[in-house]
């Protein structure tokens, strides 16, 4: 395992059963320790200790979507709907700037509301904030959507890929979400030139190690600027409410892997980590990961953007906790950094 990894730091693609042999041996103490320290180390070549935040804005929790794991699902009917106004949105930038923040990620549910709204925003943002990136996290879109966004200022975009095994993909979603339009939908924000971002959720029900192994090599080809990964954590309003959470130390481990496999990317260490365990978003640094999304949203925004259970809202994940935030980053040995942090190799 020792001389594979080494090979995969050393740009090798390693074939499926070399990935599900790989993934199988995360408890084992040696190996997680070698792919720990070998991720660490390479995160440092790219980006010394640096540690780049996120506001992360939760715009809206409507959605059109079902699928099974979410609590914001359109089928939830416990969810209090809420849609952030433009002023709200820009009174959260403003708080979120003078904090330090350089890039506002605006997350949603797939929400049907008209493409104006989004415009607009992304338009008064992209005036009022020209030094700031703006990303977004908006779901599956059409080309002519993702232009339009594009065009109005917008630069980055996460969209998960979830898993990129068909058969699971069917389990996870109902049958009008195809993975063939996910995995389309990537490939033409990187065209239009967004930086991209993709990931999948660890331990997500019925998932297989091939699964991961699967994901891990989709990500190989696509490529993305980012990669988000958590572990799935159950909420009780979903057909999933019943399924563990995912592994805490299994996400460390891919974490680590995907370091390696994408030396430059930016990987942020999730909310879903830190809900998991008290320290997880320090974890989530320590293994490789070099971003993190503090919560810029309004207090009541907040609580309703459950897509989990005990998403954590009230701690230094929140964007107005920074300083505290800032001392735990030291204490582990990394810096945050008030830069927009653009993918390496993006020009
Ligand atoms: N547990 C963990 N992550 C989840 N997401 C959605 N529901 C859950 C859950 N129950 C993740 C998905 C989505 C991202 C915004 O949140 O991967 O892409």
């Amino acid at each position: 395992m020792i001389d594979l990894i080494n090979k995969i730091a050393d740009s090798y693609i390693p074939s499926k059963d070399e990935l599900i042999a790989l993934i199988d041996s995360y408890d084992n103490p040696q190996i997680c320790e070698y792919i720990t320290a070998k991720a660490v180390n390479i995160r440092k070549q790219y980006y010394d200790n640096k540690v780049y935040i996120r506001g992360l804005i939760e715009i809206s929790n409507y959605c059109k979507n079902n699928c099974y794991y979410c609590g914001i699902r359109c089928g939830n009917k416990n969810v209090n709907r809420y849609r952030l106004s433009e002023a709200e949105i820009l009174k959260s930038c403003e708080i979120g700037y003078k904090l330090g923040f350089k890039t506002f990620v605006l997350q949603g549910g797939e929400d049907p509301i008209c493409d104006n709204y989004i415009i607009d925003v992304v338009k008064s943002i992209r005036y009022n904030y020209p030094d700031c990136a703006i990303t977004l996290s908006l779901g599956e879109k059409s080309y002519e959507q993702y232009l339009s966004y594009y065009e109005a200022g917008a630069n980055r975009y996460l969209l998960r890929h979830e898993t990129a095994t068909l058969k699971h993909y069917e389990k996870l979603h109902p049958n009008n979400l195809s993975l063939e339009n996910r995995m389309k939908c990537l490939d033409m924000l990187k065209d239009i030139g967004y930086q991209t971002g993709s990931g999948f959720m660890v331990g997500s029900p019925y998932q297989t190690t091939e699964n991961l192994a699967n994901d891990l090599l989709y990500l190989a080809r696509l490529k993305p600027h980012m990669i988000g990964i958590g572990p799935f954590i159950s909420h009780k309003d979903t057909p999933f409410a019943k399924f563990p959470n995912g592994d805490l130390r299994l996400t460390l481990f891919l974490i680590s892997l995907i370091r390696i496999m994408h030396p430059s990317a930016l990987i942020p260490s999730t909310t879903a980590l830190r809900t998991l365990s008290k320290e997880g978003h320090l974890l989530g640094i320590s293994a490789g990961a070099n971003v993190i999304m503090p919560n810029l949203s309004p207090d009541d925004a907040k609580k309703n953007y459950t897509l989990y259970d005990n998403k954590v809202y009230s701690g230094n994940e929140a964007a107005i906790h920074l300083e505290e935030l800032k001392k735990e980053i030291q204490s582990i040995g990394y810096k945050i950094v008030a830069h927009r942090g653009d993918a390496f190799n993006y020009n």
